[in-house]
């Protein structure tokens, strides 16, 4: 990590390297490989947070595949989803069945968002439909949820992160890396946002 750069500035601990991703996409796109040879498969990108990781575990597959892409945004404050959710662009395919769904998430925190989603395409009658996360935070999940990830690309404790896709107010999701945001930039951000309310 450099010193120089704005963003990494903000940045109090790295949790996941650029080398630590990359030998996460590869071990998930191996196993991805493996678990659906001869099975037609979809991946499902949840947006916006997932953009990163999709692309880069896509390319780490290696049996055919399709991909699309749904955005839902949650009712509730940034901080407790809700779990109700709407769906803000949902797939462009409409060839479910008979199709095997791949929830590509980056975060399962309490996991009321993809348990929902869940439930949307389950009724699609899919062949089968299973989660992969980038991040998984156990600790975190709601008592009323049952949802398990079927892929993990790493657990991780229950702290904010941000980077590869992941954001804080929409920012920090260019970084390369996973990182948890500095205390004093949460409170800068914060304050901007609140300034640009007022006006
Ligand atoms: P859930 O419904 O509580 O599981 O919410 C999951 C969503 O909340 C993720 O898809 C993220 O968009 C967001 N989220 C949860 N934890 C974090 C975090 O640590 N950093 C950034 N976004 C997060
Ligand atoms: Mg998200």
């Amino acid at each position: 990590m450099g010193n120089n750069n704005i963003l990494e500035n903000d940045i109090k601990e790295v949790l996941l390297s650029e080398e630590e991703l990359d030998s996460i996409t590869t071990r998930l796109g191996q196993q991805i490989s493996k678990d659906y040879e001869g099975k037609k498969l979809i991946l499902v990108s949840v947006l916006k947070g997932s953009v990163v990781f999709m692309g880069d575990l896509m390319r780490k597959i290696t049996i055919p595949c399709c991909i699309d892409f749904m955005s839902v945004s949650s009712y509730g404050n940034s901080t407790h989803s809700t779990g109700v959710v709407k769906i803000i662009k949902d797939l462009d395919t409409n060839v479910i069945e008979g199709s095997n769904l791949l929830i590509v998430e980056d975060i399962l925190d309490s996991g009321r968002t993809l348990s929902y989603l869940k439930d949307i395409l389950e009724r699609r009658r899919p062949e089968s439909i299973r989660i992969c996360t980038l991040l998984d935070k156990p600790d975190r999940r709601a008592k009323d949820v049952t949802i398990k990830p079927d892929y993990v690309g790493s657990t991780i404790p229950d702290a904010f992160v941000v980077g590869y896709g992941l954001d804080f107010a929409e920012f920090y999701r260019n970084l390369p890396f996973v990182g948890i945001v500095k205390d004093e930039a949460v409170k800068r951000i914060k304050k901007e946002i609140e300034e640009l309310e007022k006006d």
